[in-house]
């Protein structure tokens, strides 16, 4: 996720931008930068790596008269992160900074490039700096508005240029906020505000407009409308938070919007495009193995599952520190797919040279670009989901299973885009249903263990939720197949055995009925998520009713996330840092 920050009307707007880009370190970022207007010049400085970095640099550069500025910190999302394609993009006489993805930016580059027009950077977002200045002919608020007449996609975007004393700004998809003070700011969050400016309007979809010293000029779409403000929250830690307890709070209740941009530009109504692949790459595979740890690994499970009944690949799932030791069949006809949300897992990337030496063609899914994984894989897809500060992964798993489904989409040439489109719906939080869970969490405190059940995909789903509960609550838990408890582990059942039943009503939903059934029998204590009322279980938490199993799946993983984390608080932990974890795990 970029962050955005900007700011006009202020004795010194470096000092802003700087500070504010710091309290959007949380978000993640490779790269940063800002641009500001001095004596008639846009200076931009930008530099790879920490904002030390960028901060040491501004150090060096003298400012006569700074009169407002933008700035940016880069998740990589179209190109590496390099300095060339780090923000701002600059044009001949302007500037700009941008958070989201155009996804017509192809068309629109191909375009200028007819017209004479020469691009430097690998982005998305150069070609609104160059179709603004294409559009200029001496009036700024008339060439940005037909600049964004031409977007496609989501954006958050703060342009200035030489020729006004003005940032324009525009939203659609992704966070923005202008906010007053003593003089007019910007930012993707609250964080950087706080201490500046004391309301702000927080922007909604398709408004924009420019602020100049004094004033702020806003539209909705072509309304002039006012600003709406707020109070600032009191507190920066909690702003970073969102207003959340735990960063894992937050984490669960922007996975909807994550998932978003995870499918930008790739799910479309035509069906699956990654920009990152060619059809050729999978030239001659008729074999997948996935190799992954924890909560990667499981997602991988999910990916087998639609692997082998869509694409009709036959794809085996590893669990890496276990793959690195064996002696594989690594055959040449198999493409090697690696997942991690860090990109650093050590356990993950031997296995991946392995494949390398094997000669196998690699495809690494992965959150951080630029991460020892990905600089080793012959491809990425980047899963976009942000930084994620909760040890125990929650958005990132969602991004995970998001681009296995859209990847099986693409191998089997299938188009879901209703369904995706669905499951991201499905993911964005209840608050209604959120309480519920806090309140039947009670229940769950004190047996002697958890099985959570399912079939097909909701086994991995199963596997997933366990891991979220021991990982922060330290109760044990299993998943399990739900067709293979009576082999076994339905010998602990009584009335102190927590099961979890993920009852999906579109895959083998009689037969996981009837799994629940023999542990109701046997005294269990049930709760069924499912949107199939089942009256024989304890607990029971409804979800919609879906034709699609995905949907199903989405909606089902909220649920079990939320219910871990509340157990966990009620038991006391500290959600985000659960002990003897840690978020990257670089040692075997
Ligand atoms: O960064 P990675 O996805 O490679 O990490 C793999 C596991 O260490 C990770 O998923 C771990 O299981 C999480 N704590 C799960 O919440």
């Amino acid at each position: 996720m970029c962050g955005i920050v900007g700011c006009i009307g202020i004795e010194n707007p470096v000092d802003y931008l700087i500070d504010g880009l710091k309290e959007l370190e949380y978000r993640g970022y490779d790269s940063a930068g800002i641009a500001v207007k001095d004596n008639n010049e846009i200076k931009v400085i930008k530099a790879v790596g920490k904002l030390k970095n960028l901060e040491d640099k501004v150090k060096n550069v003298k400012f006569y008269n700074p009169e407002f500025g933008i700035g940016h910190t880069r998740w990589a999302t179209h190109g590496k992160p390099t300095e060339i394609n780090a923000h701002p993009h600059v044009g001949k006489f302007s500037a700009v900074v941008h958070n989201g993805i155009i996804e017509n930016y192809q068309e629109i580059k191909k375009f200028l490039q007819k017209e004479g027009i020469d691009f430097i950077s690998q982005t998305d977002t150069e070609v609104i700096v160059r179709l603004f200045e294409y559009f200029y002919n001496g009036d700024s608020f008339e060439a940005f508005k037909k600049t964004l007449e031409k977007l496609e996609g989501a954006y958050a975007v703060l342009l200035i240029t030489n020729s006004d004393n003005k940032i324009f700004f525009a939203k659609k998809g992704s966070p923005l906020i202008v906010a007053k003070g003593e003089g007019i700011y910007f930012a993707s969050s609250d964080a950087p505000l706080i201490g500046y400016a004391n309301r702000a309007h927080y922007l909604e979809d398709e408004e924009w407009g420019y602020v100049n010293e004094n004033e702020i000029i806003l539209f909705r779409k072509n309304e002039k409308i006012s600003p709406y403000f707020k109070e600032l929250p009191a507190s920066k830690e909690s702003a970073k938070k969102g207003g959340f307890r735990f960063y894992m709070e937050k984490e669960i209740y922007e996975q909807s919007d994550i998932l978003k941009e995870t499918t930008l530009g790739r799910n479309t109504p035509n069906g699956i495009k990654f920009d990152e692949l060619d059809r050729s790459f999978f030239d001659g595979i008729s074999n997948i193995i996935i190799s992954a740890c924890g909560t990667s690994y499981h997602a991988g499970l999910v990916g087998k599952y639609l692997l082998e009944r869509d694409a009709k690949i036959r794809t085996n799932v590893e669990v890496a520190s276990e793959l690195r030791y064996r002696a594989p069949l690594l055959t040449k006809d198999t493409l090697f797919i690696v997942i991690s949300q860090s990109g650093e897992t050590a356990d993950t990337l031997e296995t991946l040279k392995m494949a390398k030496k094997a000669g196998l063609k690699t495809l690494a899914l992965c959150n951080v670009d630029n991460s020892s994984i990905v600089r080793e894989a012959d491809k990425t897809i980047l899963l976009r989901a942000g930084i994620e500060k909760g040890v125990a992964s929650t958005k990132a798993f969602a991004t995970q299973v998001m681009t296995l489904w859209m990847l099986s989409n693409y191998l089997a040439q299938k188009n879901e885009y209703d369904a995706i489109n669905e499951a991201i719906e499905v993911t964005k939080v209840d608050i209604s249903l959120h309480e519920k869970i806090k309140r039947l969490s009670k229940r769950y405190l004190h047996g002697h263990g958890f099985f959570y059940i399912g079939r097909d995909i909701f086994f991995p789903l199963a596997l997933e939720g366990a891991l979220k509960l021991k990982e922060i609550s330290y109760i044990h838990a299993e998943g399990y197949p739900a067709g293979e408890m009576k082999h076994g582990p339905i010998a602990l059942a009584d009335e102190d055995l927590y099961v979890v039943a993920l009852l999906s009503k579109n895959i083998l939903y009689e037969k996981t009925k009837s799994n629940i059934e023999e542990l109701v029998a046997r005294d269990a204590t049930v709760l069924t998520i499912s949107s199939e009322y089942i009256e024989m279980t304890d607990d029971f938490v409804k979800i919609n009713k879906t034709n699609h199993p995905m949907v199903e799946f989405f909606e089902m993983m909220v649920i079990t996330q939320l219910l871990a984390m509340e157990v966990a608080i009620r038991m006391g932990n500290d959600v985000d840092m659960p002990r003897n974890l840690a978020k990257s795990v670089t040692v075997e």
